[in-house]
């Protein structure tokens, strides 16, 4: 029988932690500043915004939100990248993606001083985190490494399948799941014999963008089932990659969709904010 693991508790019992010493800061004066940028009108965009601003509250963080229109120019958010990069309130910066066509997401992340680049893009942080020296986490696979952790599952020595090979989870869910000496293996479209590969698994990340493709028969019995997938079903309702209801009972843990990543994502967002700022005090 499967246990579901609650993101939602666990992003609190972080945040939580986050809350208490970012009170602590305040007493010594110092307060915790997120800049958060949207361009253009994406509705997912304007939900997970203002997620993140309502987490900001939830910790006792200053959110400043700065939306800007779908015509806006790469030189006008260049500059308004620039004013946070030099303004001391600002202890981090988050540009939402997707960016409108006709702007670089390079670019714009190039711009951001890697000590305020708290969703850890710019090449420098990416750098970091290869060498597994880094300050800054990559917010959705260390969301998933909390929850993997919240099960007292083991991951050295562990066969472990990440699906998908995107910038932002695949390659460096991998590179943490490396530094934890498991035995990693990426899988994307090219993958031939996904299945097979998928049910030699101990640990199985899905981030591919498939509504329910991870059914019973890739998963090997007793694995931990982590589904990073954000769709929508044939009754646009929101699932994951996983097909939960197959892949429960053969799971030791897995993950909900909602319920399970998502929360963490934003939690981690919250943990590189509050480590900016105490880098910015000098005081790591
Ligand atoms: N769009 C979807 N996920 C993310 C994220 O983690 N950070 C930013 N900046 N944009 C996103």
């Amino acid at each position: 029988m499967g246990k579901i693991i609650d993101g939602k508790a666990v992003s609190a019992d972080v945040k939580a932690r986050i809350a208490i010493e970012t009170a602590e800061l305040k007493k010594q004066g110092i307060e915790v500043g997120l800049a958060v940028v949207i361009v253009g009108n994406d509705p997912a965009s304007k939900v997970y915004v203002r997620n993140k601003k309502l987490a900001c509250e939830a910790v006792g963080f200053n959110s400043y939100e700065y939306a800007l229109g779908e015509d806006t120019t790469e030189e006008q958010l260049l500059e308004l990248v620039d004013k946070l990069n030099s303004d001391p309130k600002i202890n981090g910066i988050l540009v939402q993606l997707p960016l409108p066509k006709g702007l670089d997401d390079k670019v714009i992340i190039n711009n951001i001083r890697p000590e305020k680049d708290v969703d850890a893009f710019h090449p420098v942080n990416v750098g970091k985190i290869m060498i597994g020296d880094y300050s800054f986490l990559p917010c959705t696979p260390a969301g998933v490494m909390e929850l993997i952790a919240s099960t007292g599952t083991e991951i050295e020595g562990k066969e472990c399948v990440v699906i998908g090979r995107s910038n932002i989870v695949g390659k460096p869910m991998a590179m943490l799941l490396l530094h934890k000496s498991g035995t990693v293996t990426v899988c994307h479209s090219r993958t031939k014999n996904l299945k097979e590969v998928c049910s030699r698994a101990d640990i199985l990340v899905s981030a591919v963008g498939r509504a329910k493709m991870i059914t019973a028969d890739y998963i090997k019995e007793g694995a931990v089932v982590i589904d990073v997938g954000m769709n929508r079903d044939e009754n646009g309702k929101l699932c994951g990659d996983v097909d939960f209801a197959s892949c429960e009972p053969k799971a030791s843990y897995i993950t909900p969709v909602p319920g399970g990543v998502g929360p963490m994502t934003i939690a981690m967002l919250m943990q590189n904010t509050l480590t900016a700022a105490k880098q910015q005090n000098g005081l790591i």
